[in-house]
């Protein structure tokens, strides 16, 4: 199955896990990069206010066409108790050209189930599976949590 793992990642959380998902399956890998600079308490507050506001920024373009691939994971941290608008706006662009999709999130503390709800009806496709993780259980002994990662992959082989 061909399968590419896509995802946006502020801080790197994220994108920790989007590697080690990458890690434990044969898939490619595509980094969302947004024009709007999210670093700094500025650039906090601007990710803050679009995705709370649901807008969609202006993204890279994509090196990978997703609909040629049989599953697409993708993953984002969770801003304002949704999905980051970077991954908004990727869903947005490619709705109805995903085959097959499964969704991954970290966050402080909560808003994964909306965010999920939402990438859903976004992408046109209910995920074959989802994982959350929380941004200490990432940043502190992650290994204690590869079991997590791996029942993950095994139900999206
Ligand atoms: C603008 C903004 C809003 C956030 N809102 C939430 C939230 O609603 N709920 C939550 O649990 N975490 C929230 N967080 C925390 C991030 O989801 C969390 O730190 C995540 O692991 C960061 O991932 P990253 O390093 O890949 O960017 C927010 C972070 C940012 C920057």
């Amino acid at each position: 199955m061909k399968t590419l793992i896509v995802y946006h990642s502020r801080t790197g959380i994220t994108k920790k896990v989007a590697e080690t998902i990458a890690s434990l399956i044969k898939a490619d890998i595509e980094e969302i990069h947004s024009k709007t600079n999210y670093k700094g308490p500025l650039g906090y507050l601007k990710a803050g206010k679009e995705s709370s506001m649901k807008k969609l920024p202006k993204i890279e373009e994509v090196k990978k066409d997703p609909s040629d691939y049989d599953l697409v994971v993708i993953g984002t941290p969770i801003w304002a108790w949704t999905m980051a608008s970077p991954i908004r706006s990727y869903l947005s662009k490619f709705s109805g050209h995903f085959q097959n999709v499964a969704f991954f999130c970290t966050m402080g503390g909560n808003g994964d189930d909306k965010a999920f709800l939402h990438m859903a009806e976004i992408s046109g496709k209910e995920p074959k599976a989802t994982l959350t993780f929380k941004t200490k259980e990432v940043a502190k002994d992650f290994d204690e949590h590869m079991q997590r990662v791996k029942d993950f992959v095994q139900k999206i082989k």
